[in-house]
């Protein structure tokens, strides 16, 4: 029996040993990805990368359960945060509390990360009040893709950085145990890092954060395309394509199946019927 990683133990890590944190949105990748990271996140970019959306803001909050709930079937070691969803959490905090006790109770799940600074520093301590450890999460907020205009990266100018400290300050003294930074400029993650006294979770936010996280189709190379900040650790669209190819020609020249993948009967062969 292995104790899972919980929030206060990830809280703990601010400043040590970077934290290792990947995407995960079903049981098969959980149980590949559990052994290696601290953190499996079942983010809502799954309804880009698995469901076709173009953001994630349609993404519903059933949806997220599902996916959650067999990413904590699928692993045993690692603390489970799932995202709430656009329109799950910002009503207000008595909301964003039924929503977030559907996660925990359902899922099973460790931890649930919300996006937003300063406006949801209430939430974030109505939650982190009531036994919801809560993730936060900055700079570039994928949820507010129609107020922003796109998902370029953000902080890139310094008078944008006190909006972006203001956020990650309130997040920190709201309670939550960590924190995502997205798509900021290198300086400004530095900053908030030193300024805030729980761990900075990266994600094209540079090296100074406490931890990194990408997206597992993304690093894997099953991303049609991917942004600046990922690395590609394989390729594994050409080498699905391949093996997709190789399946077709195979069955249209009957080449497969062969006699090791054919069952034969275990009794005596009966005569072919006499026409
Ligand atoms: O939705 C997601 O995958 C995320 C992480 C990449 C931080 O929010
Ligand atoms: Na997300």
């Amino acid at each position: 029996y292995i104790k899972r990683t919980t929030a206060p133990d990830i809280a703990g890590r601010k400043g040590g040993e970077p934290i290792v944190v990947l995407t995960s949105y079903h049981a098969q990748t959980a149980a590949l990805v559990d052994p290696h990271v601290d953190v499996l996140m079942v983010g809502d970019s799954l309804g880009m990368v698995l469901h076709g959306l173009e953001s994630t803001v349609p993404v519903p909050l059933d949806l997220m359960i599902a996916h959650a709930k067999a990413v904590v079937r699928g692993s045993e070691r690692a603390l489970v945060v799932v995202d709430m969803p656009f329109g799950s959490y910002e009503e207000s905090p008595a909301v964003a509390f039924r929503s977030a006790a559907r996660i925990m109770k359902e899922t099973g799940c460790g931890a649930v990360k919300l996006e937003g600074g300063v406006p949801m520093a209430e939430t974030i301590a109505y939650l982190t009040a009531r036994g919801i450890p809560v993730m936060g999460h900055i700079g570039m907020t994928p949820q507010a893709v129609n107020q922003l205009g796109g998902f370029a990266a953000r902080g890139r100018r310094r008078a944008e950085w006190a909006r972006f400290e203001d956020d990650a300050r309130a997040v920190a003294e709201a309670g939550a145990f960590s924190m995502v930074i997205e798509a900021v400029a290198e300086a400004l993650a530095a900053r908030i890092t030193r300024e805030v006294p729980i761990p900075t979770i990266g994600i094209g936010a540079s090296a100074q954060c406490d931890g990194q996280v990408l997206v597992l189709e993304d690093m894997l190379g099953l991303a049609p395309r991917v942004p600046k900040f990922v690395k590609e650790y394989a390729e594994l669209r050409s080498a699905v394509e391949g093996a997709v190819k190789a399946y077709a020609q195979d069955v249209r020249s009957r080449a497969f199946p062969a006699a090791e993948h054919t069952y034969s009967t275990l009794d005596e062969v009966p005569a072919a019927p006499k026409k």
